[in-house]
């Protein structure tokens, strides 16, 4: 089967986040959402789900769960139990669930920057004082290359820190980390006791042959003390149906988090739930043709900056569509994405807003076809030009 990632499908006038914020002359290559449609076996799901046309309550797919156990002992070689799994309408909701749940008023929550914004927003949203430190970064000729700081983060804890958030694969600097970087990592956090509260959002978005390792699969006193967050949104472009889920395998974990829910966090809806099990049942081929294709985007965004700007330094990602570009020395200033939105009419996600470490960084999202790519690429590489003269 081939699918037709190269042809461009019209957003404007869906209500869509990315394309309807900025105006119709702006290129938006910012919201971690792709510009594909869906694989049709979601599609063909959910319109037989529509067609039946009563849209009562529903209830967790225990098909669905049965699914991700599979899915978990197949891929990672993790045995979890269909218990251990709790449906989420969100990630980020999760994220300040756990923040909630974890720890008292005050304590401390411990995380790497540059991160994903709601790491740094949602311990705070619970009263939560959020300690970190920055990634230990390393620039080899063009390329940038993030690794987790232990000196760093031995450095930040403090003795209130009961919790680690971690971003894996990471966004924004496209690493899944290795099975001996998360050894490390699960030791510091058993020898602190720590909670790890481990973000897979974008495991299965991943490029060039890499591996993504959950940080709980690997030992059982690992899993005991980790929640998981895992997702279909990113992988099958559904975000905006809502349906996500957490492994929890400790009891008074998971119990600890279904009580910081209560209440307050709605079911996740029948219709992110049809796409959910549609998406991990039927769409493997889908996905390894897409994981080809965005490999192939990252590698020619790759040559096109090396070639042609070379004031700006980029992360090869492993994983995610997301390319991390150092636009310091390019005279763009500390606000690089503002610039290119006025000079260039194109939306990039500023880098301060993933913390400390992203001053003068770019977030630039690549999960949209190649034409799209070149366009965004090119009014870069004019703007870089531009403030060089
Ligand atoms: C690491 C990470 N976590 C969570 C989310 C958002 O999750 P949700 O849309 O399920 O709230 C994103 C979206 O970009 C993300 O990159």
């Amino acid at each position: 089967m081939t699918y037709s990632f190269d042809l461009p499908v019209e957003r404007r006038g869906t209500d869509s986040g990315k394309w309807a914020w900025y105006g119709e002359d702006v290129l938006p290559m910012w919201v971690a959402d792709m510009d594909f449609a869906s694989p049709q076996p979601i599609i063909d799901a959910l319109l037989r789900r529509v067609q039946h046309g009563v849209f009562g309550y529903g209830m967790d797919s225990p098909t669905l769960k049965q699914t991700l156990v599979d899915r978990m002992a197949q891929r990672y070689g993790w045995t979890i139990q269909p218990d251990d799994i709790v449906m989420l309408p969100g990630l980020v909701s999760g994220l300040n669930i756990v923040s909630r749940a974890v720890g008292e008023r005050g304590d401390g929550v411990l995380i790497n920057t540059p991160v994903y914004g709601p790491f740094l927003t949602a311990p705070v949203n619970q009263h939560r004082t959020l300690q970190s430190a920055p990634l230990l970064a390393t620039h080899t000729g063009r390329h940038l290359h993030y690794a987790l700081n232990m000196p760093g983060l031995a450095a930040a804890i403090a003795p209130n820190t009961r919790l680690f958030l971690l971003c894996n694969p990471h966004n924004p600097v496209g690493r899944a980390f290795t099975r001996t970087e998360l050894t490390e990592l699960a030791a510091f956090c058993e020898q602190h006791d720590l909670v790890i509260c481990s973000d897979e959002i974008h495991c299965d978005l991943l490029l060039g042959g890499t591996q993504h390792i959950p940080i709980a699969s690997l030992a059982p006193e690992v899993a005991q003390r980790t929640i998981t967050l895992m997702a279909p949104s990113k992988t099958f472009n559904i975000p905006g149906l809502g349906a996500s889920f957490a492994i929890i395998q400790n009891p008074a974990l998971r119990k600890q988090f279904e009580g910081a829910m209560a209440g307050i966090v709605p079911h996740v809806n029948i219709l992110g739930m049809v796409a959910a099990e549609a998406a991990y049942a039927a769409c493997d081929d889908w996905l390894q043709a897409l994981q080809a294709y965005l490999t192939a985007n990252r590698d020619f965004a790759v040559g096109y900056i090396e070639e042609h700007m070379p004031n700006v330094v980029t992360t090869v990602p492993e994983a995610t569509y997301l390319l991390w570009l150092d636009l310091r020395a390019t005279g763009l200033g500390e606000k690089p994405a503002d610039r290119l939105l006025k000079e260039a009419k194109l939306a990039v996600n500023e880098g301060s807003w993933f913390g400390a470490g992203g001053e003068g960084f770019v977030r630039l999202n690549f999960g949209c076809p190649r034409s799209t790519l070149e366009d965004g690429l090119a009014r870069i590489r004019a703007a870089v030009t531009a403030a060089a003269h």
